[in-house]
């Protein structure tokens, strides 16, 4: 089943007319087109280089590295000066009953004085500096007052707990925190202070913490450490000349190892990718409401709440909320009070919708829509014609968008105005980007329909750089597997048509609504607690979630605790080391694992048994114990 493409497709800026004029000369030669796209940014000093990089070791990867430029100057300052009254950020509280608009000239009055905080604080060019806020306007302030010093922030999604905070500021060295006193998601306050101190009792290197008052809540202040943020609009501070390879931030992601590894991206070739696939991908025109769900803690927030928006001069949508607090109207309802044109959001959201019934679609009407997008995972067909013929009333054309945190931006969706929609294809690559899929042995495969390793062959600016403070974890993650390519971790599919279809990651990387998630780190966090001997994490197919976690565990043969409180004692031990979005969705407590003679867990038996394929199990002679394989299967099939 395949959707045509518009037949009045010139009115989207990506066409019929001009698609193959740009495909063509992005082939024919893509430095020029970067360093062309380039001049979308205001520099202080255009770049005379766009690429610069190399796929094998040492890998090293550069865009317009002669260039100088602000990346805040880019999103703030010079559409304060040309269009000072126009709306940059709108925002929508928790129950959706107060809006606030913003101008650019306000924005700039604001990311000025937290800048200028921030410096008065002693922060500089190069300082980390950790970001750990709800959906506020001030989470958006401060990610550009670091960008206008030079400070690289790292934002830290309000939904970790404490213990995950502390590692990624000890891994980054950060000086300071930003944060709020609290927060309030889905009508809960979040005690977003107390959090940062019990982090802080295990990172003696934060030098300062500054704090939000985004409610009259007191919280407990450090003196010394702590001050509270007051308006600061004495000064100007000019943005910072910066290199296009100065970094701009670090974002953590999990990898298939225990640790999570620190994303780095640089501030040109980011902000380039970040900009023209924003416009070009959503069709961003002049009077749009732009709206993407995503937390700015997540590097969709990132790149499509905040730069990519603000950097075209664009008007971008906050929410501080989730979909179906008060109700499973709120998305429909905002949408219909602020005429959102373009909505863009993740297929666990859609689902969770679709679930609550087309009733909660009755109290809206979403006319003012006109494109719709989806990113995180793939979108399973239900889901999409429901967004499709349900909210969009079949009039709004869908992106499927395929990216990563490492990527920066989007680097495959279908073009609103130019291709065939397929539901749960993200079909083909972005201008400039060659993807290819790979063999086992790493052999391109040419012919259609074809499966395996999604990899890309050729760099573009929006690419991580390395991995913040170890590169070779970096070369080790991304181009081991497949010498002089960029390894995505995801398997894909390609049709007869040449579309692609991403069927999921092929590493030990979990995506649970949408959030990535290694099972080693849930692994590692399980077992911290002394009643847990071993575990293993599998994902099994969830129907809102996409991917649910599932737990097989075996006690200590010392424990005293039955099987429902070892369950508890799991789920407790990975709230308080991760935070909730771990929170395993099924427990089953085991004698053994299935392991090689070597001692290796194989998961593949413990996926089938999550799947209840048992069928597929296949020969389990070689495990050192192959009698494990139907206690386990008989300890789920008794518990389900
Ligand atoms: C998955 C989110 C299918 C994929 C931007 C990828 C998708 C991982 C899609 C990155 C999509 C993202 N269709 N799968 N449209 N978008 N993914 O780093 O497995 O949080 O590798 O970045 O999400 O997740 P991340």
């Amino acid at each position: 089943m395949s959707y045509p493409k518009p037949l009045n497709d010139k009115s989207f800026l990506i066409n019929s007319a001009n698609f193959d004029v740009l495909h063509k000369t992005v082939n024919a030669d893509p430095d020029q087109f970067w360093l062309d796209k380039a001049k979308r940014l205001d520099w202080l000093k255009f770049p005379t280089k766009a690429g610069n990089w190399q796929f094998e070791k040492p890998v090293s990867i550069k865009w317009f590295e002669d260039g100088v430029l602000n990346v805040c100057g880019n999103c703030v300052d010079r559409h304060a000066e040309k269009t000072p009254d126009k709306t940059a950020i709108i925002w929508a509280n928790d129950k959706g009953t107060i809006t606030k608009n913003i101008s650019y000239a306000m924005l700039l009055k604001e990311v000025n004085s937290m800048a200028l905080t921030l410096k008065n604080l002693g922060v500089g060019k190069g300082d980390r500096v950790i970001i750990y806020m709800p959906m506020v306007p001030e989470i958006a302030y401060a990610m550009l007052a670091c960008a206008r010093i030079g400070a690289i922030h790292s934002v830290v999604f309000g939904g970790f707990s404490a213990e995950s905070l502390a590692g990624r500021i000890r891994d980054c060295h950060a000086k300071l925190v930003v944060t709020a006193n609290e927060g309030v998601r889905g009508g809960k306050v979040i005690p977003i202070k107390a959090t940062v101190d019990s982090a802080l009792q295990h990172t003696p290197e934060i030098e300062k913490v500054l704090v939000i008052n985004t409610s009259d809540t007191k919280v407990v202040m450090t003196p010394g450490r702590d001050s509270f943020y007051v308006h600061e609009y004495s000064k100007e501070v000019p943005p910072e000349p910066m290199h296009a390879e100065d970094p701009l931030f670090i974002l953590y992601t999990s990898g298939s190892t225990g640790v999570p590894k620190g994303v780095l991206h640089t501030s040109g070739g980011y902000l380039t990718y970040a900009s023209i696939t924003h416009q070009w991908i959503f069709d961003v025109q002049q009077d749009d409401i732009y709206w993407c769900t995503a937390d700015a803690g997540w590097i969709t927030g990132h790149s499509y709440v905040v730069y990519g928006p603000l950097a075209n001069g664009a008007t971008t949508v906050m929410f501080e909320g989730v979909p179906t607090f008060p109700n499973p109207d709120q998305f429909w309802k905002i949408i219909d009070h602020l005429k959102v044109s373009i909505f863009y959001t993740a297929p666990t959201a859609i689902r969770s919708l679709m679930q609550a019934g087309d009733e909660w679609l009755e109290t809206s009407s979403r006319q003012s829509l006109r494109i719709l997008g989806s990113v995180g995972e793939p979108i399973n067909q239900e889901a999409w014609e429901w967004y499709f013929h349900k909210v969009g009333h079949g009039n709004c054309r869908i992106v499927d968008t395929w990216w990563q945190t490492e990527t920066g931006g989007i680097l495959m969706t279908p073009l609103a105005g130019v291709h065939n929609l397929k539901p749960g294809s993200a079909t083909q690559a972005f201008f400039g980007i060659h993807p290819t899929l790979l063999d086992e042995q790493g052999n391109e495969i040419d012919s259609n329909p074809a499966e395996g390793n999604l990899a890309l062959k050729t760099s573009w600016p929006g690419q991580m750089r390395t991995v913040f403070g170890d590169h070779s974890r970096f070369e080790q993650n991304y181009f081991s597997k497949f010498p002089g390519y960029y390894f995505t971790g995801d398997g894909a599919k390609r049709d007869d048509e040449g579309d692609y279809w991403i069927t999921g990651r092929v590493d030990d990387v979990l995506n649970v609504s949408g959030h990535r998630l290694g099972t080693a780190e849930i692994e590692t966090a399980a077992t911290l607690d002394p009643s847990i001997i071993e575990v293993a994490v599998v994902g099994f197919p969830h129907p809102i979630k996409g991917e649910g976690i599932m737990i097989f565990a075996i006690p200590a043969n010392h424990t005293t605790q039955n099987s429902n409180e070892l369950k508890e004692t799991i789920k407790r031990t990975i709230r308080s080391q991760i935070g909730a979005i771990a929170s395993p969705d099924a427990i089953y407590i085991v004698k053994g694992l299935p392991k090689t003679r070597s001692g290796k867990i194989m998961r593949r038996i413990l996926r089938c048994i999550a799947k209840r394929e048992f069928e597929k199990i296949g020969d389990v002679s070689t495990l050192a114990d192959p009698g494990v394989v139907d206690h386990i299967i008989k300890v789920f099939c008794e518990e389900d």
